[in-house]
């Protein structure tokens, strides 16, 4: 079973061709992503969280491409793309939202959840009603929720 936010999201994600977990945490999703027969990297600013993926993906027998790096700086020289997939879950930056796009091969998926002010209090962390939705208006938008507090949309990349 897909971990947290990816939940009823597993119909849509391909099994096969490349993919990208950023701001991976503990590398939950990106070990699921590689066991479900994606090449796939993942990124996060924290050595920690990077570590317990790392051995997470050996437990699961799994290989993923780690990066510790400050996604400040953008995504890492070897995470560009393209990929098949693209995940952010639970990290929120509208400066990196552009990168996102174009690190998607034609026809990829992004499949993002930000926290949200819908539903819940403003704040500096917090997306506005239909960030996502405008931010990400080039892609073809496959879901797209907003409430309780949380954001999420799933759009493809249109195809060549
Ligand atoms: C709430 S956690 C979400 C982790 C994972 N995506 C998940 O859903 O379980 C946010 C993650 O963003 C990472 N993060 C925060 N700022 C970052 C930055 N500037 N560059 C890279 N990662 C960052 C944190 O280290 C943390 O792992």
């Amino acid at each position: 079973m897909p971990p947290g936010a990816l939940r009823g999201r597993a119909p849509l994600l391909p099994s096969s061709g490349r993919a990208l977990d950023v701001a991976c945490g503990r590398g939950a999703v990106a070990v699921w992503l590689a066991t479900r027969g994606l090449a796939t990297d993942a990124v996060d600013v924290s050595a920690v969280g990077v570590a317990a993926g790392a051995e997470l993906a050996r437990e699961w027998g799994v290989d993923v491409g780690w990066s510790v790096h400050d996604l400040d700086t953008g995504l890492p020289p070897g995470c560009s793309g393209p990929y098949d997939v693209v995940v952010c879950q639970r990290f929120r930056d509208p400066a990196l939202y552009p990168a996102l796009v174009a690190a998607l091969a034609p026809g990829g998926l992004l499949v993002i959840t930000v926290l949200s002010e819908v539903g819940d209090s403003g704040g500096a962390f917090r997306a506005a009603p239909g960030e996502l939705a405008t931010a990400f208006a080039a892609l073809e938008v496959l879901a797209h929720t907003e409430r309780d507090g949380e954001a999420s949309l799933v759009g493809r990349r249109p195809a060549r």
